[in-house]
Order: C-alpha cells, then sequence, then structure tokens
C-alpha cells in the first residue's frame, strides 16, 4: 500500500500532484490570450495555477486574492521561489523588481473584490469555484473587475456531471470504508485501554453544502452578466491511490466529508482505505471529469459600444466616457425612441441580420420596457445570435 501522507490544513499537498498540475496547465492554455498586462487569480490557493499563468505570459502582473491567509503564504513561498518580489493587499502595481513582475496577494473573498472596475485583462478561478456561495454575486464581481474584451476562465472537478457513469457510488463507498475503519481502529484502542476516537455532530460544516451546477447553468449566469462566446471542454482526470491519498491528506476536505471527526485520524482512515474504494469499484485509477470554461466578452460587447459611441459622440452625455454593460440608454444616453430605432438599425446592418426579434426585447407584457441597459442588449443579441 502506498505510504500515507502528513495531513496538512492546506491544499498544497494535491497541488503538487503531477496529474493535478498537468490539467491545471491544460486549462492555462487553453485560455484565448493574446496580450495581458494584468491578471486576477481569485483563489489562488498555493499559486499553483497563478504560477502557470505567468509561464504564459512572463512580463504580465499578477493579483492573487485567496480566503485563507495561509494560502496567502504559502502562495508567497511559491513566487518568492521563482524569484519574484511580492507585495500584500490590493495594489494594482506595474512594477518590476528583478526582471521580473512584482506579485501582489491579498486575503478576500472572490465575490467582494478590492478593485476598481474594467481593471483586468483575465480573470481566472481555478478549482475553487463550486466554493462560493453565491453564483449570481459572484460572477457579477468578475464581469464588473473584467475590462471590456477581457477573458474568465475556470476549471472545476465538483459540478452536475464530474462522476462518469459507474464511478458515482465511489465516495459513499469510501467515506463508509473510512468509517468502518475507525469502528476497528477504536475496537484496538478500547483493548489497549484508550479513548475512542469520537465523532462531534454539528461541529465543522458539512460536503457539498452548495449546490452544484451544470455547465448549462454556469453559461445561463455568465451570459446575464454579458459574457458572449463560450468553451466549455471537459478533461478527464485519472486519479490512482497516491493521488487519491494526496487529496484526503488535505485537511480541508477532510474536515467536509467527514464531518466532526478529529481531522488527523479522518485522513488516516480515508487514505488506509482508499485502495479498497478503489478495489470495490473495480478499477486502479478513478476517473474524474474536469470542466475547463472559458468566457469571453470581447465581440459583442465591443461592437455595441463602438456603435452606441459614434451615435452618441456628439451628445453631451455619459457616453463621451465610455460604456459599460450598465450603461442605460435612456436615463444615461438620453435615448429618445427614434433613437432606439436608429440604434437597432446599425445593428441590423452590422451583423448583417434583418430577422432579429427586437420587439422581445423592447416589449414585455404588451407595453414598452422603461429602460435598457447595454448588458441586456448584449445577453439579447448572444441569444439570438447563437440560435
Ligand atoms: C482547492 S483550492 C484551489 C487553489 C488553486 N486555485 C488551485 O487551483 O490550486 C480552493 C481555494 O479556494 C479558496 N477559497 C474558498 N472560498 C473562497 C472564497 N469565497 N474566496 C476566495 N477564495 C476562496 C480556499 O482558501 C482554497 O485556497
Amino acid at each position: 500500500m502506498a505510504q500515507l501522507q502528513a495531513v496538512s490544513m492546506t491544499y498544497e499537498p494535491f497541488s503538487k500532484e503531477p496529474e493535478y498540475i498537468e490539467c491545471n496547465r491544460a486549462f492555462v492554455e487553453r485560455l484565448p490570450l493574446e496580450n495581458v498586462d494584468r491578471f486576477l487569480d481569485i483563489a489562488c490557493g498555493t499559486g499553483t495555477v497563478s504560477s502557470l499563468l505567468l509561464e504564459r505570459f512572463p512580463e504580465a502582473h499578477l493579483n492573487g486574492v485567496d480566503l485563507d491567509p495561509v494560502q496567502i503564504d504559502l502562495s508567497t513561498a511559491t513566487w518568492t521561489e521563482l524569484g519574484h518580489t511580492v507585495r500584500h493587499g490590493y495594489e494594482l502595481t506595474e512594477d518590476y523588481e528583478n526582471g521580473k513582475p512584482v506579485i501582489v496577494l491579498g486575503v478576500g473573498s472572490g465575490d467582494d473584490l478590492k478593485f476598481p472596475d474594467e481593471t483586468f485583462d483575465c480573470v481566472t478561478i481555478a478549482n475553487a469555484i463550486h466554493m462560493l456561495p453565491d453564483m449570481s454575486k459572484f460572477f457579477a464581481e468578475v464581469a464588473r473587475v473584467l475590462k471590456p474584451g477581457g477573458v474568465f476562465g475556470f476549471n472545476s472537478g465538483f459540478y452536475a456531471g464530474c462522476n462518469p457513469p459507474g464511478t458515482e457510488r465511489h465516495m459513499y463507498q469510501w467515506l463508509r470504508e473510512a468509517t468502518y475503519y475507525i469502528d476497528k481502529w477504536n475496537e484496538r484502542r478500547k483493548a489497549e485501554g484508550k479513548e475512542p476516537i469520537r465523532r462531534q455532530h454539528g461541529t465543522t460544516r458539512s460536503a457539498f453544502q452548495n449546490r452544484w451546477l451544470n455547465p448549462g447553468e454556469w453559461t445561463d449566469h455568465l451570459r446575464e452578466q454579458g459574457f458572449d462566446s463560450i468553451d466549455i471542454n471537459e478533461r478527464t482526470l485519472q486519479m490512482d491511490v497516491r493521488c487519491l491519498q494526496a487529496l484526503v491528506a488535505y485537511g480541508g476536505l477532510v474536515e467536509v466529508v467527514m464531518s466532526g471527526y478529529p481531522i488527523e485520524e479522518a485522513s488516516i482512515a480515508l487514505q488506509s482505505t482508499a485502495p479498497k474504494a478503489l478495489e470495490l469499484l473495480g478499477r486502479d485509477t478513478l476517473p474524474r471529469h474536469h470542466a475547463n470554461t472559458v468566457y469571453d466578452r470581447e465581440t459583442l460587447f465591443t461592437e455595441i459600444a463602438s456603435i452606441v459611441e459614434s451615435m452618441t459622440a456628439d451628445w453631451d452625455t455619459s457616453a463621451s466616457d465610455g460604456v459599460t454593460n450598465d450603461t442605460r440608454l435612456i436615463a444615461d444616453l438620453m435615448f429618445e425612441s427614434i433613437d432606439i430605432v436608429q440604434f437597432i438599425v446599425a445593428i441590423e446592418e452590422r451583423f448583417h441580420r434583418q430577422d432579429l426579434p427586437f420587439e422581445q426585447l423592447l416589449m414585455v407584457d404588451g407595453r414598452y420596457v422603461e429602460e435598457l441597459t447595454i448588458g441586456e442588449v448584449v445577453t439579447f443579441l448572444n441569444e439570438q445570435l447563437a440560435s
């Protein structure tokens, strides 16, 4: 049996697994990036994916954010080893030291980003999207800090559909084996006159409290935020015994899947029974789908913004400062009915389509809408042009 791994309260043991690194490298390579000045890596953890991003664009600056200060310390160590100067906080630096961009790491949540609007060329969240409790809030924050034309990418092994058929029972069987293991361990401890390992119900959060979304639901959320071109691709990670043991050497996972058990002992039980759980499944490796997902806001938003900007070039409205998805046609740009008609005509000409059902956008319950934002127009076009 593979040797048990030391339990860590950080994700570090698993983040060093070659299969995991390859999976993340494939994700980073798939991001449709040409020039990047500034990355934001949300839930950056120990820095595995952040450093892959800078491998692709060594001159770019990177801000990393993670909820856990311990992960920020580990990520600091990763960057320091790679020869980068690290600062802590939310600064948007342009500095280079020792010929390398200065990295800035901040403690905080991905759904409350302390950055100005339209700051980053690329925003990523790797292996963590399932941990964000409120998807609408999170995606709106990402859309806010991403520059028009920016790319948002995430990968995840926790979503509806991640377990290939025939493997769904693996987790249940593994947890059952781990529980038997603790029961037998307790019998031995009893015989030796020691206290049993006890579970204290309700002391930690239970696993998978956030609903897993499927790729279609991710897409719906993102369309609402004006993301258009979408690329979702699935890759299958093959986890052997060592890889599974590295996964449950992560105390944060053990704490939620074996909630209430002392973490060290629960990790030993899970690691010890990893081979048995695979054997019960009749496999040498556990396949797990990993979705790489990329959203690109560029095309439609840029086209629509340029139409609006050229229409309003001589007007005394806020469009002269540039439009965003939140710009309101009536309240901000003073559009009158005829301007809306001319806007539609310009869109039809730009996209060579006279058949788009703009009435669906303009009328709700038999009456005209009182306001329209650029984001709503982009979302409408996104759906219509795709259909
Ligand atoms: C599984 S690790 C992934 C780390 C890294 N992105 C990677 O791919 O190796 C998940 C990370 O998400 C962080 N995290 C969880 N909830 C978060 C939130 N609301 N905002 C920011 N980070 C969060 C955790 O602290 C942890 O570092």
